[in-house]
Parts: structure tokens; C-alpha cells; sequence
């Protein structure tokens, strides 16, 4: 498993944010980092993405990557700006060919066997599984990675604070990924501080304090 993949799996989860202006990309980057979670997937559902990623990524400290790349244009655009990774939903061919050509790790969506099955022709070992919870949750996923033992996912749609230690004690399961730890409305309304929060509480639910520490 390459370096990048390992980070991921030590941080075990991926919040998922969508930026309505790139001023807000600092301001979350510090979130992030204070609540412990230096990890961010910018979804490219709006204009400010591209703009978000290069601000936090020329940052340094935390790891970006770009979600909903639904498109070769996206990819570049998202590549160029400094993304480390992308994510998609599904498994579009073309976009994965270009990502790989580009030298840029891609984890496309899945949802079927077939889905798996075409990102494992790329050479895929990482898989977003998507989404998750009307797929089927827990049950789904044990499942369909019953034939692909090699193959690790990460588990998206429908993940929350309540669900996500289940999912992450899954040996098949390499990190979790939701909206839920950053909220759209909460960046809109400029509340980081309850950004952070939400993201400390998380990050204390993966590694609980000793008890009596
Ligand atoms: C995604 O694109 O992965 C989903 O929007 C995330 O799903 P969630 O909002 O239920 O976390």
C-alpha cells in the first residue's frame, strides 16, 4: 500500500467539504488541524473548489484532496491546484485512466461487483464504497468484499458519529468518509469553532483516553 493510502487509513476518516467561497478554506484548514483531523476532501459541487484546494494546499500541513471529480477537466483542475488525491461516486473510466496517467491516486466510487471489478482493472487496491448506508451498510459491505480480499474501502454515504467505530472495525475498511464533521450550512455560517468541535469529538471517538487518564 503507497504512502498516501497509509496516511489515510492512520487517520481513519475523511471529512467531506463543499466550499460556497475559497475565503472559507483557511479558516477550515485551522479547524481541522486543531481538532486533529489534518485531512480534507473539497468537493468539487461548487465554483470555489478549485480555489479552496490550492489555498489549503499550498498551506502545507494538511492533506487535500478533491471529491465529486466527475470529469477529465475536473481532474487537471484539481491536480493542478495542488490535490493529492481524488474521489468520484462512481467509476468513470476515462477520469481514472487520467488520474493514473497524471500520477495522481484516484478512489473511485462502487456500488456492485461489476463497479469493483473495473476499478480493479486500473490496478485499484482503495475503493470508495457509495452510498453505503442505502446500499446496505455493514451488511453490504461484508458482503461484497467477500471475493476481494485485496481490496480495501472506504465506506461513504450515510456516516456519522454514531455509525462510523462500526464500520472502522471492519478489517476491509481502510477510513470512513462524510460531510457530517464539517456541515456546509456550519462553513456558510462561518462557525468553525463548532467545526472543530464536531471534528475533536470524532477524533476522540477513534482514540478513546485510557481510562482513569
Ligand atoms: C459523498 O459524496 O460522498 C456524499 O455526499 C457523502 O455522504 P454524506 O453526506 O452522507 O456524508
Amino acid at each position: 500500500m503507497n504512502d498516501l493510502f497509509q496516511r489515510i487509513g492512520e487517520l481513519k476518516l475523511i471529512p467531506l467539504a463543499t466550499f460556497d467561497q475559497a475565503e472559507h478554506a483557511l479558516p477550515l484548514a485551522d479547524a481541522l488541524l486543531a481538532g486533529g483531523l489534518p485531512v480534507a476532501e473539497v468537493t468539487f459541487r461548487t465554483d470555489a473548489a478549485e480555489e479552496a484546494i490550492r489555498r489549503i494546499a499550498n498551506r502545507g500541513d494538511l492533506l487535500v484532496g478533491a471529491g465529486t471529480v466527475l470529469t477529465t477537466d475536473q481532474a487537471d483542475r484539481a491536480i493542478d491546484a495542488g490535490a493529492a488525491f481524488l474521489v468520484a461516486p462512481g467509476t468513470n473510466p476515462k477520469v481514472v485512466a487520467h488520474s493514473l496517467k497524471r500520477g495522481v491516486p484516484i478512489i473511485p466510487g462502487v456500488a456492485t461487483p461489476t463497479d469493483i471489478e473495473l476499478g480493479m482493472s486500473f490496478g485499484l487496491e482503495v475503493l470508495k464504497i457509495f452510498p453505503i448506508e442505502v446500499l446496505g451498510g455493514i451488511r453490504m459491505l461484508k458482503a461484497i468484499s467477500g471475493p476481494y480480499p485485496q481490496i480495501r474501502f472506504i465506506p461513504t454515504g450515510g456516516i456519522s458519529a454514531e455509525n462510523m467505530l462500526d464500520y472502522l472495525e471492519l478489517p476491509q475498511v481502510l477510513a470512513c468518509g462524510g460531510s457530517w464533521l464539517v456541515g456546509r450550512d456550519k462553513m456558510a455560517n462561518n462557525e468553525f469553532d463548532a467545526i472543530q468541535k464536531s471534528i475533536a469529538k470524532a477524533v476522540a471517538l477513534l482514540a478513546p483516553e485510557p481510562a482513569g487518564g
